[in-house]
């Protein structure tokens, strides 16, 4: 269990509610925050498609719902799925692209953990830099 602090259990909290919301038609749900420079927090849920290509993931709608109200510097991120769900909860590959391409630093933390009934399982949080997750962005 990591050590956290209030952020990550706002983040967390946010998280959880907004995996409440997840479209699931043949993956699981994911629900992420994140917070913004101007310390407010957006959440994110996973809405999938058929055609699976077309769904988003928690994590960048969370990203699209801060830049929307027009935030565009992320700060912190976490993402949640529920506990049932085997294996790492931790952003793909497009998603940690779409954090760097959004983050203040490369230091932000990304916080992760597993869910049931709604409740964070403080037991299961890791936190992560992005740069631990992601060491290489691509950039222009
Ligand atoms: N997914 C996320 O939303 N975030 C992650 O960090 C990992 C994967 C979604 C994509 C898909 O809808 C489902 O979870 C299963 O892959």
């Amino acid at each position: 269990m990591a050590e956290i602090g209030e952020t990550e259990q706002a983040l967390l909290k946010e998280a959880s509610k907004a995996l409440g919301n997840a479209h699931v038609l043949w993956g699981f749900g994911v629900g992420a925050a994140v917070l913004t420079e101007d310390g407010k927090v957006y959440g994110g849920c996973n809405v999938e498609s058929w055609v699976s290509g077309l769904g988003i993931c928690a994590e960048r709608n969370a990203i699209n719902h801060a830049v929307l109200h027009g935030n565009k510097r992320i700060r912190e991120v976490a993402v949640v799925t529920d506990a049932k769900n085997e294996g790492e909860i931790k952003p793909c590959g497009a998603c940690l692209q779409y954090i760097s391409d959004f983050a203040e630093s490369p230091e932000i933390k990304i916080v992760m953990a597993k869910v049931e009934k709604a409740k964070v399982l403080f037991e299961t949080v890791k936190v992560k830099t992005l740069r631990e997750l992601f060491p290489e962005p691509f950039k222009k």
